[in-house]
């Protein structure tokens, strides 16, 4: 975890936006020594900030490597609870691993852990996720909900909602959800989401929000380039990945709160509304067989609706969907 020192020159550089700040200004304001100030700066510069340093003139940030540590995450973030204790590593082997121990540890609520490299990255359905170092966002947030286990399903369709509108707000792509979990662009995959639980037969201990998304990638390999896609490839342009995950963040608290507050029913427009899938004919690999229909849109408790042609409505708990 940051020192809240090195926190607190971000700040102040921050708050002067492109001005120098003196060695001894800094120094006042965090009551600590120039010698002290120094050894900040370094540890900075270790982190990726680039810092430019002028004598009489003092410091200043030019630019940051393109980095999701927590200083880059927490510097103006804007929520009450999530991303407030961050665990940032540069290589694991999966954030949802290392996030299931710390809730056995018992972090709080809102506890993030965000990698810059997974080795073993999971996905649905025990597939493995493709995490390659500094050009993606793989990250997993911890909430501790009181709800029975079965409600668990509905919050990688909060996630979904969140994760579209800030790629929205940071790109100019507007992506789609195809339920239960994958986000798309040109019908190639930008972004999957992972929901894994740790609960009682009746009560949820934490929910562990897995999220993945290709932001830098300027390519893949070849047995995904067909299926995937990043943010890059599709607007040409490079989005800064600390910015996106504070939207997330700030997106799935307050969705976060109108469930908490009124359940799942006052979201099911907004995510039909990003949803790929509703209206089209579509296949559901199910674990039962195959199931051809039409997808109607989801239930308030956001199970999917599939009409087929005898018009028999069937609700879909789980499957691949093939559009
Ligand atoms: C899927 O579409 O199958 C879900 C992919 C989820 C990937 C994310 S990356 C961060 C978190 N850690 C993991 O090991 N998996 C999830």
């Amino acid at each position: 975890m940051q020192s809240p020192t090195r926190k607190k020159i971000l700040e102040i550089f921050t708050n002067k936006q492109n001005e120098f700040v003196s060695g001894e200004e800094l120094a006042k304001l965090l009551g600590c020594s120039r010698t002290a100030v120094w050894k900040h700066i370094e540890e900075l510069r270790k982190e990726g900030f680039q810092l430019e340093a002028l004598r009489k003139k003092g410091y200043r940030i030019i630019d940051t490597k393109d980095r999701v540590s927590e200083n880059e995450i927490q510097l103006g973030l804007k929520t009450k609870k999530l991303g407030c204790t961050i665990y940032y590593v540069e290589s694991i082997d999966s954030t949802q691993k290392l996030a299931h121990s710390l809730v056995q540890d018992g972090c709080p609520e809102g506890t993030i852990v965000v990698a810059e490299e997974q080795l073993n990255g999971r996905g649905r359905l025990a597939r493995t996720w493709f995490s390659p170092k500094y050009s993606g966002i793989w990250m997993s947030v911890i909430l501790r909900p009181t709800l029975p286990p079965k409600m668990s399903p509905q919050f990688t369709l909060i996630a979904a909602i969140a994760v579209v509108q800030a790629i929205a707000e940071n790109t100019t792509l507007h992506p789609e959800i195809k339920w239960p979990n994958d986000i798309l662009i040109n019908g190639k995959k930008v972004s999957g989401i992972l929901t894994e639980l740790q609960a009682d037969s009746d009560k949820v201990h934490a929910i562990i929000i897995g999220i993945g998304i290709n932001v830098n990638q300027k390519q893949f390999p070849d047995e995904l380039k067909q299926i995937a896609t990043s943010l890059f490839i599709e607007s040409g342009k490079e989005t800064k990945r600390s910015h996106l995950i504070q939207a997330i963040l700030e997106k799935i608290e307050t969705y976060y709160q109108i469930y908490m507050e009124k359940g799942f029913a006052p979201l099911k427009l907004l995510w039909e509304s990003y949803a790929v899938s509703i209206g089209k004919d579509i296949i559901a690999h199910t674990l039962n067989g195959d199931i051809i229909g039409k997808a109607i849109g989801i239930t308030d408790e956001g199970v999917l609706k599939l009409e087929d042609q005898d018009e028999k409505v069937h609700l879909i708990y789980s499957a691949d969907i093939e559009i």
